[in-house]
């Protein structure tokens, strides 16, 4: 993808040199609200920070739960505008371009929801952010939200990643499914992959190295991180899966030892 310095400087700190990419989700609450795990939300990015490549959250929890001095680069969320009491798919962007680029952000972050009530909305959307990053080197990063009725299969989620790639996003996260290998073929841009519910570590394990394995450049994760019992565990274990490409016992191995040695420490 040809593009000019600034947009190419902003996703080089977003996906590293080997082409892989570790992103820290902590945006949920932007219609969750106070999400499990992230009630205090400074306590739970600090530890867990030195260990991501990127960090995705909001603007509210950048200004209050974030040291300015940090040197990690900002993937900012600037759709919302529902709650989960709501229908989700009625979102709209949030932050101006002015102030994304006043908070140094790295990359803008926007939700669209393919065969929703508000499918069109949300891609325009999407189309405006695009041409408003153009203008000033900011990349944009779709998320392929999935509505109460959408299945997450090969078909959707490769109809969703295609057309926010048509529309000029520049990196998409999407869910893992089957036959991914389909969908990274049909996308032209890179995909990472959202982590989604809780699961056991070792799962979470399995879909960050299907993920890779499979074509994505990595992964944007926030529940199976700090809902773990060890999220420091859980972090250092899928960096390694991404950086280093281990396998899945020997990153499970990783999030042990973290874990064990924290309660050796406790005890
Ligand atoms: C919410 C998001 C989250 O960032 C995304 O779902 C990743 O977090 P998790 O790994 O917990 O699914 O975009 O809409």
């Amino acid at each position: 993808m040809s593009m000019n310095w600034g947009m190419a400087n902003r996703l080089a700190r977003i996906i590293k040199s080997d082409g892989r990419a570790v992103m820290l989700a902590v945006d949920h609450g932007y219609f969750l609200g106070p999400t499990s795990g992230l009630e205090e939300p400074r306590k739970t990015i600090e530890p867990l920070m030195p260990h991501a490549d990127s960090i995705m959250l909001t603007r509210g929890v950048l200004r209050t739960s974030v040291d300015a001095k940090a040197d990690k680069p900002i993937v900012l969320r600037v759709s919302g505008g529902t709650s989960i009491l709501k229908e989700l798919s009625n979102e709209d962007i949030t932050v101006s371009i002015e102030d994304c680029i006043r908070l140094n952000v790295s990359a803008m972050a926007l939700s669209i929801f393919v065969g929703s009530d508000f499918e069109k909305e949300t891609l325009v959307s999407l189309a405006k952010l695009v041409d408003e990053g153009e203008k000033y080197g900011i990349p944009v990063l779709a998320v392929t939200a999935v509505g109460k009725d959408m299945a997450r299969d090969v078909r959707y989620l490769g109809l969703s990643c295609r057309i926010a790639a048509e529309l000029g996003a520049h990196i998409v996260k999407t869910y893992y499914c089957d036959n991914f290998e389909e969908l990274i073929g049909s996308c032209p841009i890179p995909v990472i992959v959202a982590g989604g519910k809780k699961t056991p570590e070792m799962e979470a394990l399995e879909l960050a190295y299907n993920a890779v394995k499979g074509g994505a450049v990595g992964v944007d994760m926030g529940r199976n991180i700090f809902q773990s019992d060890s999220p420091v565990g859980m972090i250092k274990a899928v960096r390694a899966i991404v950086h280093e490409n281990v396998s899945v016992k020997e990153a499970f191995k990783i999030y042990e030892s973290e874990k064990n040695s924290k309660a050796r420490k406790a005890s």
